[in-house]
Order: C-alpha cells, then structure tokens, then sequence
C-alpha cells in the first residue's frame, strides 16, 4: 500500500470538482498540512542528531543504517567530485554521455553484489520503477508480492503485462498465483529483499523453490537489504546464499550508502537491455558527480571497516530486545526497520508526541499505508546511534508506553 496514498488522503479528506480548486482553494488541506506530523523541517543535523525548534532530538527515522553521512571519506570524496567534475551531471546519459565517476560507481557496485553490472540512477524511485517497467511487455504476467514499495507498483503501472498480487512474504499464495498460469506465458516475479514498512525479510529460498522449472524472470527491490545485511552487507539474497538465483537486484543509494540515487544490477545483457528500453534510464538527467562520489566512497567504508556493520546489528539487537521487554508488538521484524505496532491512529499520534517529548525523533505509518489496525510508529536503528542515544531512546520508550499505553 501506498505511502503517499496515506498522506493524500490525510491531507486532502475528499475530492475537489477543479484540479485548481484542489490546489488552493483547500483550506482544510492547508489546516492539515500546518498541523500534520510530516514535513517537519530540521534547522540542523549532525549525524543521528536532528535541530526541531531548537531542540535537538534523536533521529530514529532515518535510512542511514550504517550511519555514514557524516563518514569523514565520504564527505572527502563529495568535496573532490565536486572540485572535478561540477556540480550537475548535465544530462542524460544516452544524450550526453556518462562520466568516469558513473563507470566506477557502477564497476565496484556490481563487484561488490556479484553482478555482471550496473546501471546507476539519480533516485532509487527510478531504478526500481525502471526495473520493472523495462522488462515486462503486455503478455507477460508479473507475479507481485502485495506491500510492495510504490516505486515498483509505479513501474508495473507503465507494463501492460497483467498482474497477479500474492500474499505478503507466502510462498503458498505465489505457488497458487502461479498454477494458474499457462507456461508458456512469460513471467516476472517481483519482491522485496526486506520490507522497510514491516521490517520482513522476503523468503528468498523458498520463493525460489516454487518458481523451479517455471522460467520465471526474478526481480528483487533490496533498496533495505543492500549494505545492512548479508556477509560484507551484500544484501538479502546473499544473506540467504541465493544470490544467483535472483536475475535482477534494484535498489537505493540513499539508505545504507549515504547518498542519493540507485542502481539496477543484473547480467551484462540485461543491464544493455535497460539502458536501451527505459524511458526513466533514457530520458532522465545521471546521477550527480557528488551522490556517485559519496555512494563509491560509502561502498569503501563499508567494505574496509566492517565494524559499522557489526555496530548497526548490535544496536538492532539491543533496541528490539528492550522494546520487546516493553511488551511492544514489532510485527515480527528481523532488521534495521523495526516498526512499533500500535494499532490505533490516536495511540500512534499521542505515542509519537511523547517521544518527541523525550528527545525522540520517530514517524507514524497509519492505515491505508499500513494494514487496517497495523497503525504503527515507524523506527529505524543506525550504526551511529551511540550507547547513550539507546538510552536516551530506551527512555523515552519507557515514558510513551507509561504515558499513552
Ligand atoms: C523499498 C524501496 N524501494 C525504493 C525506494 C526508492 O528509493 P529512493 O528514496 O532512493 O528514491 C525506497 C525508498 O524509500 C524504498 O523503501
């Protein structure tokens, strides 16, 4: 389900009978807009820490699993890609060539996920709605996990390819999905390496097991996945030791690599495929020369010092134990995401609010974004949490399930 489904229908309520009216003639909207809990704006950030009206506050929304933003080489290698190559990257690739820096990107990237190659983009929105847009035809059918990020519903909304959704993370429901298909009818399956909403990791292996001998074209988004789990970081499927088996990863560079941007690696000739049959590859000015050189250099850190790693699961350990000492549901999370189930927007609202109080920073998932009575506090751990910022959470945790519970 849509995150920005949610936000419309919060921020909107109902229908308008002119696009224009819509716009500014909403006063309801620009009520909620004014007092809703998104959209805040931070007056400073250093490193896990956010400014909000003067305070400072933890961060525990962020993607930044490795917590390498502030990395001393990678803000080094943004400064130099800056001196060199500018600020833009100009254009479109197809139309005005790649530079070095997307070339390297790519190289090491596809190195490091045991790929024949990568193509890199300016949003992993991109990358991800690319991937599927580019690979599947009308005929085809696109066997769906059914949270799946907006990016790929985007991508396979472009498809004239007919869609089959399957139950969350249920093997089960894939294998009935697929045994009413024809098999000469192409297939696509599409998933997600760890879901950022649930904190769920897909089962990759098993998934595999009921597509054998189906001749079934794998996709797996792994824009959670990649960089916070797996040996090295590697992602999900490595994880899982199936990474072989999954004909094409997508992803994003803004989330464990510390930039901005994202990628698509699979074998050589699929990576020439999209280069050539996608419209957000094709028409879509590259990556910037400051987000490639951040990405590559993150991608070094990650690979040199694997004590990041070790930290952001520790840490993940530590704060999921403690909210499960709390008697807090987390809807069964095994990563970085761990969201806190609370079943009810009024909990969930109030709940946020007292973590705010405490020097918390979280944000609310509430329905349609989530299931009905999944209404949740969205959190995500960071390999730069110190010891004392888990205190300081596990405080404020303390306070809000006293308070609001
Ligand atoms: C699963 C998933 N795929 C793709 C994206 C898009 O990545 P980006 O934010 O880099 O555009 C996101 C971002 O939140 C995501 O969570």
């Amino acid at each position: 389900m849509s995150f920005m489904f949610s936000l419309k229908s919060i921020f909107t309520g109902g229908q308008s009978t002119t696009i224009g009216a819509r716009c500014y003639g909403d006063d309801l909207t620009r009520m909620r807009l004014k007092y809703s809990p998104y959209y805040d704006h931070f007056e400073r950030q250093k490193g896990a820490h956010v400014w909000l009206n003067g305070e400072r506050l933890i961060l525990l929304s962020s993607n930044d699993y490795l917590g390498l933003t502030f990395h001393p080489e990678v803000l080094e290698a943004g400064k130099q890609a800056l001196e060199e190559w500018g600020s833009s990257s100009t254009g479109a690739r197809v139309a005005n060539g790649g530079r070095a820096y997307h070339c390297e990107l790519e190289e090491e990237l596809a190195d490091f996920l045991g790929k024949e190659a990568v193509h890199v983009h300016s949003a992993g929105y991109l990358s991800c709605m690319s991937a599927v847009e580019a690979f599947a035809h009308r005929g085809d059918v696109i066997l769906v996990d059914r949270n799946v990020h907006s990016s790929l519903w985007a991508g396979i909304s472009n498809t004239r390819a007919r869609v089959e959704k399957f139950g969350h993370n249920n093997p089960e429901s894939l294998r009935k999905a697929l045994s009413f298909e024809k098999p000469e009818t192409p297939k696509l399956l599409l998933f997600e390496g760890i879901y950022s909403m649930e904190g769920h990791l897909a089962p990759i292996p098993e998934f595999l097991k009921v597509i054998e001998g189906h001749n079934v074209f794998t996709i797996m988004d792994d824009a959670h996945g990649m960089g916070a789990i797996g040996p090295g970081g590697r992602g999900s499927a490595h994880h899982l030791g199936c990474e072989d088996a999954v004909d094409v990863i997508c992803g994003s560079l803004s989330k464990s690599l510390a930039s901005v941007g994202g990628f698509v690696a699979g074998d050589r000739a699929v990576i020439e495929y999209l280069r050539t049959h996608s419209k957000q590859t094709l028409f879509s000015a590259a990556l910037s020369p400051t987000a490639a050189a951040c990405a590559l250099a993150a991608l070094r850190v990650l690979k040199k010092e694997p004590f990041h790693l070790e930290r952001l699961h520790s840490n993940v350990v530590r704060y999921r134990t403690f909210l499960n000492e709390l008697g807090l549901d987390t809807w069964g999370s095994e990563t970085a995401a761990v969201p806190v189930v609370l079943g009810d927007k009024a909990k969930v609202y109030y709940f946020r609010k007292a973590l705010m109080k405490k020097g918390v920073y979280t944000t609310m998932s509430i329905a349609p974004a989530v299931p009905p009575k999944k209404d949740l506090i969205r959190t995500s751990i960071s390999a730069r949490h110190s010891d004392e910022d888990l205190d300081r959470i596990f405080e404020a945790f303390t306070y809000a399930v006293k308070k609001v519970l």
